[in-house]
């Protein structure tokens, strides 16, 4: 049975459709990530699974109980926003207990579940400091703590990691990572970056201008996408035309030769990227081909053997590609 379900949701400001149709569920533990470009309404659907946010139309099922019109305080859900939003005049101690104080805890339970969840994100020895005496990747741990020291129903994630730079952002989606697995909580994030979506997630609902175009694991998107959309959207993807059809082929699969070879295209090579453990070729097809450009993955090792150079020939098997949708 699902945790959470989302039937049939509709939301409109104005005119404007924000969200048409939405159908989805959630099971317990599960970490769940919405992936789309800014403005496709990724917010707003968390925005009311929380209730910040009302539907115009649609039912929401938390544990087969329709919360549909309850209120958002009484949801128990942890979000964590984009930018950090602690109380900048309270330690970082006091930001996470503030929460508890509405929960008819004593001072011993509050002070010993603060503990517990510093100690969780890594920063105890950071207590009695405030929020502008933290870099920004300890505030987030510190609004991650926060939320979960609620032990929410669910956790809601809106593009936590996005004000970081690289290096933090890749330590905190590690970290994150481990929190939700070790407290098994179930996890709705918000993101724009595929490469997020693609090591965090347990399912990746993939949405465009206001709807779902596919809900799957993290491989069956990158292996089997309903459409050139989500193809394009996680990895490196060539499409190809032929007749009226388009077909697909991610640049690890392609098969090569640097020999003539029955069943392959030959092309020529355009440009070749050193990109660490593989090099990345284009090449054009040679002749008036309606293929067009193909970026294809090599390993660093076979590229050295093959010694490539800009203008080499290299025959491209075309056989072997994955129809898709428009
Ligand atoms: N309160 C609002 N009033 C009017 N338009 C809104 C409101 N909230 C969001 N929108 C619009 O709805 C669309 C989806 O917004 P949002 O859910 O924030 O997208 P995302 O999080 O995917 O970037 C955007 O075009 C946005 O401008
Ligand atoms: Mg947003």
């Amino acid at each position: 049975m699902s945790y959470l379900k989302i039937e049939g949701v509709n939301k409109k400001f104005g005119k404007f459709n924000a969200l048409k149709d939405i159908n989805l569920e959630i099971n317990k533990g599960e970490f769940l990530c919405f992936l789309g470009p800014s403005g496709c309404g990724k917010t707003t659907l968390l925005r009311i699974i929380c209730g910040l946010e009302r539907a115009d139309e649609g039912v929401i099922l938390l544990e087969n109980k329709d919360i549909t019109n309850l209120e958002a305080s009484k949801r128990n859900m942890g979000i964590v926003f984009q930018n950090y939003v602690l109380f900048p005049n309270m330690t970082i101690e006091k930001n996470i207990a503030y929460g508890l104080k509405n929960k008819k805890l004593s001072k011993e339970e509050i002070n010993s579940k603060v503990n517990e969840v510093l100690e969780l994100v890594g920063l105890m020895s950071e207590k009695h400091k405030y929020p502008n005496e933290l870099s920004g990747g300890q505030q987030q741990r510190v609004a991650l703590a926060r939320a979960v020291a609620l032990s929410p129903n669910i956790l809601l994630l809106d593009e936590p990691l996005s004000a970081l730079d690289a290096k933090v952002r890749e330590y905190l989606r590690h970290e994150l990572k481990m929190i939700q697995q070790k407290l098994g909580i179930t996890t709705i994030m918000v993101t724009h970056d595929q490469e997020e979506a693609l090591t965090l997630a347990d399912k990746i609902v993939v949405m465009k201008e206001a709807e779902i175009v596919q809900i799957g694991t993290p491989e069956e998107i990158y292996k089997h996408p309903v459409n050139q959309y989500a193809a394009d959207f996680i990895g490196k993807v060539n499409f190809i035309r032929k007749a009226d059809d388009i077909f697909m082929i991610r640049p690890e699969e392609v098969e090569y030769s640097i020999e003539e070879k029955e069943g392959y295209e030959k092309y020529k090579v355009k440009s070749i990227e050193f990109r660490g453990p593989f090099y990345r070729i284009t090449a054009d097809a040679e002749e008036e081909l309606e293929c067009g450009e193909i970026a294809i993955d090599m390993f660093s090792a076979i590229e050295e053997k093959f010694n490539l150079k800009m203008g080499s020939d290299i025959f491209i098997n075309t056989l072997n590609l994955k129809k898709l949708e428009e």
